[in-house]
C-alpha cells in the first residue's frame, strides 16, 4: 500500500512539509510505503473548463505543458491520498487550488478515479484561516467520495518561520494521530 503527500507550499520543506512528514512517518511505521510530492517550483495552472477529459475518458488532463498528469497518475497508483497546504490569506495556496480543480475534474470525468481510496488534509498556519483552508480540501475528498480519517484535532499546525511547527505540540500529536487512523482506515479498506 502507498500514501502519496502533495506539499502545495510555495515553499520546500516548510512548516507543511514538517506537519505531513509526521502524518507519513506514522504511515511508513504501519508499513505503508509513502512519497512527498513537493508542488514548490512546479507551476500548475488551474482549470480551463475545455471539459476535454469527459470527452477523452483517458484518466488524463488534455493540457499537457505542466505536471498534472504526472499528479494524477501518482494518485491513482496510490491508496491514499495527502493534500497539505499553508493558509494563504485564510484558503489553500493558488498551487493546491489548481491541483484541485484539475485533478479533481479529470477524476469526475472518469467516473470517480479515487472512488473510496483513503484522503485526509494537513494545513500549516501562522495565525487564522486554517480550518477554512482544511474544509477546501476535505472538499476534494468528499465530492469525489474518497474516505477520510480524522484525528484528536482539526489536521491544523502553526507556525510562521520554516520549523516553527515543530514547536506545536498539540499539532504534532495531531498529526501522528491522522497517521495512525489513517493507516488503520487503509487497511480495513483493503479488507
Ligand atoms: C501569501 C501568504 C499568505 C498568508 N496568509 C496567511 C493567512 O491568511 N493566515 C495565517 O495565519 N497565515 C498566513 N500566512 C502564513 C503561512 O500560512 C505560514 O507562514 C505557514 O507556516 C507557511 O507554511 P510553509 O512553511 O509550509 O510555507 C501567509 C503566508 C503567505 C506567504
Amino acid at each position: 500500500m502507498k500514501v502519496i503527500a502533495f506539499n502545495g507550499s510555495a515553499r520546500k520543506q516548510g512548516n507543511t512539509a514538517i506537519l505531513l512528514n509526521l502524518v507519513l512517518d506514522e504511515l511508513k511505521s504501519e508499513g505503508i510505503e509513502t512519497e512527498l510530492y513537493e508542488l514548490s517550483g512546479k507551476p500548475i495552472k488551474g482549470c480551463i473548463a475545455c471539459y476535454q477529459c469527459f470527452k477523452n475518458k483517458d484518466q488524463r488532463c488534455a493540457v499537457e505543458d505542466d505536471i498534472i498528469n504526472e499528479c494524477i497518475e501518482k494518485m491513482i497508483e496510490a491508496d491514499g491520498i495527502l493534500l497539505g497546504s499553508p493558509t494563504y490569506f485564510a484558503d489553500v495556496t493558488a498551487g493546491t487550488r489548481a491541483l484541485i480543480e484539475r485533478a479533481g475534474l479529470v477524476a469526475r470525468a472518469n467516473g470517480d478515479l479515487f472512488k473510496r481510496k483513503a484522503g485526509a488534509g494537513v494545513v500549516a498556519v501562522r495565525r487564522a484561516g486554517a480550518i477554512h483552508a482544511f474544509s477546501s480540501l476535505n472538499n476534494f475528498f468528499t465530492i469525489g467520495q474518497m474516505i477520510i480519517p480524522g484525528s484528536s484535532y482539526w489536521n491544523i499546525g502553526f507556525g510562521r518561520e520554516i520549523g516553527e511547527a515543530n514547536n506545536d505540540n498539540e499539532g504534532i500529536q495531531t498529526m501522528k494521530t491522522l497517521g495512525q487512523n489513517m493507516a488503520w482506515l487503509m487497511k480495513k479498506l483493503k479488507g
